[in-house]
């Protein structure tokens, strides 16, 4: 069965593209393939200083990926830290990709110039390393992210041809696969910018967990244009082209049908906040009923990591063995 591996950070709360993009996918995707999802709390050390505050983070992101649907009788999810042959093989692939190629990751180039005047972590330059790990650990021949992780996918490409070539046929070079609609969920108060945690205003991000009233209110001051046509043009109308992006995706559509459906600008966004609020409805009940079991939660990610410890240690061994480290 098609290997399928996807995680996500416990960084910020989930927000409508990381639904769209990413989550929406694994779930749809899950009964047809072998699929691990993991919470990768080692990754959001590189931007969370504060002690404490990643465990809480992990807990509530673990009810969010049950709570929109991973089963986990089918799907493995499991946080990153529990199975500490991500870190082993992280260096592996340290030892594999040069500075050049790290220095030229546009996450970096962003993530670092927000946090100019404040600590950059080496971590947060050697990151697609360990994502790489992360990835080429369950041998997986998919990854279901959303667009911004393109280029992380491709030096994750490189770096398991690189060491393919050097040392033998050992990893499985895996493929990015991206949702028709919703790749790319742009922030509403900044369009021409991807909807992102990191945003220095939540105005225009719209989370899971928003109220009704909160998700319509954001939707309706949603920027556009002075403009009053309604067309799919993600070049010239990144606002308009957006909503309907979003309007699609959420009920299955493409944005050019729900653009002939409007003349106006405010009924398009209130309708497209109507169509998120019915969206996201079942998973805020979902949510709610899991955090108020977190012992279960608890245990659900227990096995999770069992599960993909079996699967991550072999590969590990295969690794050191191609290498040829000297058995202990
Ligand atoms: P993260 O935690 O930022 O985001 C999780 C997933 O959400 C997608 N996403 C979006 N999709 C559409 N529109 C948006 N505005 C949007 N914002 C985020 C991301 O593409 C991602 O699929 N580096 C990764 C985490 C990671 C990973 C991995 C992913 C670590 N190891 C191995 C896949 C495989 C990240 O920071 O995602």
């Amino acid at each position: 069965m098609n290997r399928v591996l996807s995680c996500i950070q416990p960084t910020g709360d989930v927000h409508l593209g990381n639904f769209l993009g990413a989550l929406r996918q694994w779930v749809s995707g899950q009964q047809d393939c072998d699929g691990f999802y993991g919470i990768v709390d080692l990754h959001a050390l590189t931007v969370t200083e504060r002690p404490g505050v990643i465990g809480q983070a992990t807990m509530q992101l673990a009810a969010v990926l049950f709570a929109v649907g991973l089963n986990p009788q089918v799907s493995t999810v499991f946080v990153q830290s529990h199975v500490p042959e991500h870190s082993q093989l992280a260096w592996i692939m340290e030892c594999n990709v040069s500075f050049g190629e790290l220095s030229r990751m546009t996450q970096f180039k962003d993530k670092s110039a927000k946090r100019d005047g404040e600590f950059i972590s080496a971590g947060l330059f050697t990151y697609p390393a360990l994502m790489a790990a992360d990835i080429l650990l369950y041998d997986a021949h998919d990854v279901p992210v959303g667009d911004d992780q393109r280029q992380h996918i491709e030096i994750t490409r490189d770096i398991a041809m690189r060491f393919n070539a050097r040392y033998g046929d050992t990893f499985v070079v895996p493929n990015a696969v991206m949702p028709k609609t919703g790749a790319r969920v742009m922030d509403l108060q900044d369009p021409r910018s991807k909807m992102s945690k990191s945003a220095t205003t939540d105005s225009g991000l719209v989370y899971l967990l928003d109220e009704p009233e909160a998700i319509l209110k954001k939707f309706k001051r949603a920027v556009t244009d002075s403009e009053t046509e309604v067309r799919f043009d993600r070049e010239n109308k990144p606002g308009i082209s957006n909503l309907l992006e979003i309007h699609a995706a959420a009920t299955g559509q493409t944005p050019s049908a729900v653009a002939e459906r409007y003349s106006q600008y405010g009924p398009l966004k209130a309708d497209t906040g109507e169509a998120v609020i019915e969206l996201l409805r079942p998973i805020q009940a979902r949510y709610a009923e899991l955090m108020s079991d977190r012992g279960e939660l608890s245990s659900l990610l227990r096995l999770g990591a069992v599960k993909a410890r079996g699967v991550a240690a072999a590969t590990l061994q295969r690794a050191y063995d191609s290498v040829g480290f000297l058995t202990s």
